[in-house]
């Protein structure tokens, strides 16, 4: 809340791994989200819907040991708080257990309850409306909300800032849509696919890095770590061929 009346950009982005949580722990980003999108930039599949909570608790787990100041933030897959409150409250504190400070679940209005539940038992809550990944079927595919029912994401956002969440992800939002959340609610908005004017942004990191297969519009390429991949497996493969690799200074005598 600091954050919003200073007026300093929040910045998040996705890891899964400790050598990749290092390096954007270094980089002064101030959020990690250990995100469910571990199961399309990592495990290849085409949604988040098939991630476990096993899955969760280890790659939070990899991830916070090689955190040091960022805030880590486990994301709870499908099915581990959408069936029960007691649910919500017990796999949330499993993501804790894992290293977790906060976690973070989709859905506004519908989630008041899990929210509330889960701030009572002292676990940080950040939200995420909008386009929700884990809603794939009901919204009929991954596309841009709000543009029909505008005032049902200011309400999404009012309530879930009420129920104690500390921020709201807003994914796939009209850009005006966000900037009146943003003005609208006291907690910060972190914006994916949401436009300039939300308190923070977030990336995954395979998009950044210009690792993934896909490429939404707002997923800017800061890096092309596929192509500088490519060299360096094709330059092995080369030296080897030729007995260019390894040197005498590469082997032991
Ligand atoms: O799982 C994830 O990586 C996310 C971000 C896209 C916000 O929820």
């Amino acid at each position: 809340m600091a954050r919003k009346s200073s007026g300093k950009k929040i910045t998040a982005l996705t890891a899964y791994d400790a050598p990749f949580a290092r390096l954007v722990d270094h980089a002064g980003i101030d959020i990690v989200l250990v995100g469910d999108t571990v199961g399309v930039v990592v495990q290849g599949g085409d949604s988040t819907l098939p991630v476990t909570m096993a899955q969760m608790g280890y790659h939070t787990q990899i991830v916070a040991r090689a955190v040091r100041r960022a805030l880590v933030v486990g994301d709870m897959p499908f099915l581990s708080y959408q069936v029960s409150v007691a649910e919500a409250v017990r796999n949330a504190g499993r993501l804790l257990q894992a290293g977790a400070a906060a976690v973070k679940l989709e859905g506004g209005v519908r989630m008041v309850d899990r929210i509330e539940a889960l701030v009572q038992a002292d676990i940080p809550v950040m939200a995420h409306i909008g386009l929700t990944p884990q809603s794939i079927h009901r919204m009929g595919g991954y596309r841009v909300q709000g543009r029909d029912a505008p005032d049902a994401l200011l309400a999404d956002a009012a309530r879930v800032a009420a129920a104690g969440a500390f921020c709201i992800v807003l994914e796939g939002i009209p850009m005006d849509q966000a900037a009146r959340i943003t003005a609208s609610v006291p907690i910060p908005t972190i914006g994916i696919g949401a436009g300039p004017h939300c308190d923070g942004q977030v990336l995954v990191l395979h998009d950044l890095l210009g690792l993934s297969t896909r490429r939404p519009r707002f997923a800017r390429p800061y890096a092309n770590f596929s192509g500088l991949a490519s060299e360096a497996f094709a330059h092995f493969k080369r030296d080897v061929e030729s007995g260019r690799f390894p040197s005498e200074d590469e082997s032991y005598r």
